[in-house]
């Protein structure tokens, strides 16, 4: 089989180096990959956003089975447009990829059929937005409609901060047309925990959880970023939590865009929130996360095209989902000084070869290119995912923090923190 795989980070790298595994395949594209993605696909320079070019080369290179990473390209319907040239792709149509494009809409599923999440109101009107925020409960939690890169959500503590971040999102638009819609929502407390699951339309199957590091410095200081780090299995993902997040989230998420005539296939990523009054949803995301995946992928013991074709084709049912859940992943991100604002790259990247042979340790690539002399150099806020598998947290922690000494590279950054917590909880 030949797999084109759609996306340039650390998540397209995890998927294209679990792809590679597979029995069933002999040969591996990504578009436009990175440098570390080329070690394991050859990479086309064709952007994620050019779906006309892609499809047109999925149909040259007779392409089996295409693969979508990223959620820009979910949302704006490259499934569609591979769907009607006829071309094989994993993830979900449009209509169903709203389901992480609009927070309205996901908002409004969940209020329709009963899913536990934070109470909230919707808003087109910056003065009706700015009249309820006079009688609401702080601290409060602002949050744009559309896709922001994970940063057009806004906590805001006092009634002055709220007033202001309407201001941001709604006129400024600091977000641009993201903000023409927004929601203000509940505040919640509690511990968070990112579960992926596949999803074929009906049936839905878990993998393993895990936890984000967001902010990006230690002790969650900082500004919000695309993830600095995280950890799988999340030791607060109990039975007791899956049992009811089975039963109230997932499946009746599932369900939910069923019955709305919006079938979802692909990859549904649960943001949670495990508050006093049990677990709610935070977001969804169509896709998988990033780092999330590369936690997630390296535990997974199918053949992951099985999985694949299996959400394609409906069948998810008949396939038994396994993860090696005696041990645990640990991803420390390697960023460049000054990420997520503005940092500079273009840096050599020395001692990638440490990871050659070595069981247990990867290091999966998120920017990173050659420079004209073939050289590996930064190439990114955030550079290479530094990960490790061991018999406990405690040890795959150890390992992963081990081998970012490995690596070096000028303006090197990264939190001491990832999964601290949970090793001395
Ligand atoms: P989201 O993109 O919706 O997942 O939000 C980004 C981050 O903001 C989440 O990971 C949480 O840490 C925080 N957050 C979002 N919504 C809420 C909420 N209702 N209460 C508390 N924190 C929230
Ligand atoms: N790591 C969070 C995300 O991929 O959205």
């Amino acid at each position: 089989m030949k797999v084109l795989i759609v996306g340039s980070g650390g998540r397209e790298h995890a998927i294209a180096w679990k792809v590679a595994q597979s029995k069933k395949v002999d040969k591996i594209y990504c578009a436009p990959g990175n440098a570390g993605i080329s070690q394991v696909a050859e990479c086309v320079p064709i952007t994620a956003m050019e779906f006309e070019k892609l499809a047109a080369f999925a149909k040259e290179k007779e392409i089996d089975l295409t693969v979508i990473g990223m959620d820009d390209p979910l949302v704006g319907g490259i499934v569609d447009v591979f769907e009607a040239e006829g071309l094989r792709v994993f993830g979900p149509r449009k209509n169903a990829a709203i389901l992480e494009g609009s927070k309205a809409f996901s908002k409004n599923l969940m209020k329709k059929y009963h899913i536990p999440t934070a109470a909230y109101e919707t808003f087109t009107d910056p003065e009706k937005a700015m009249e309820y925020l006079k009688t609401a409960k702080m601290p409060i939690v602002l949050k744009a409609d559309g896709l922001a890169l994970g940063k057009g959500v806004l906590i805001c503590q006092n009634l002055e901060e709220a007033e202001a971040g309407v201001k941001e999102l709604m006129l400024d638009k600091k977000f641009g047309a993201a903000g023409n819609e927004i929601v203000i929502e509940e505040f919640m407390t509690g511990r968070e925990v990112s579960v992926l699951s596949f999803v074929d339309g009906n049936t839905v199957k878990i993998m393993s959880s895990a936890q984000d590091h967001k902010r990006a410095k230690d002790g969650d200081q900082g500004l919000n970023t695309g993830g600095m780090g995280n950890f799988s299995p999340s030791p607060f993902y109990t039975e007791e939590v899956d049992e009811f997040c089975q039963k109230y989230i997932y499946q009746p998420t599932v369900d939910a865009m069923k019955a709305e005539g919006r079938p979802f296939k692909g990859v549904i990523f649960f943001g949670l929130m495990l508050t006093p009054d049990g677990p709610k949803v935070l977001e969804y995301n169509a896709r998988f996360g990033d780092p999330e995946a590369q936690v997630v992928l390296p535990r997974l013991e199918n053949d992951i095209v099985d999985v694949f074709e299996a959400c394609i084709d409906g069948t998810l049912d008949q396939i038994d989902l396994k993860f090696d859940n005696n041990r645990a992943t640990v991803c420390v991100i390697l960023a460049s000084d000054g990420y997520p604002v503005s940092y500079q790259k273009g840096f050599p990247i020395e001692g990638l070869e440490k990871f050659e042979g070595k069981e247990d340790y990867y290091v999966f690539h998120s920017g990173t290119k050659f420079n004209d002399k073939g050289q590996f150099v930064t190439n990114g806020g955030r550079v290479l995912g530094v990960t490790a598998t061991g018999s406990s947290l405690k040890e795959a922690r150890a390992k992963a923090y081990e081998a970012t000494e490995w690596v070096q590279f000028e303006n090197k950054y990264m939190r001491h923190d990832i999964g601290k917590a949970i090793d001395e909880a």
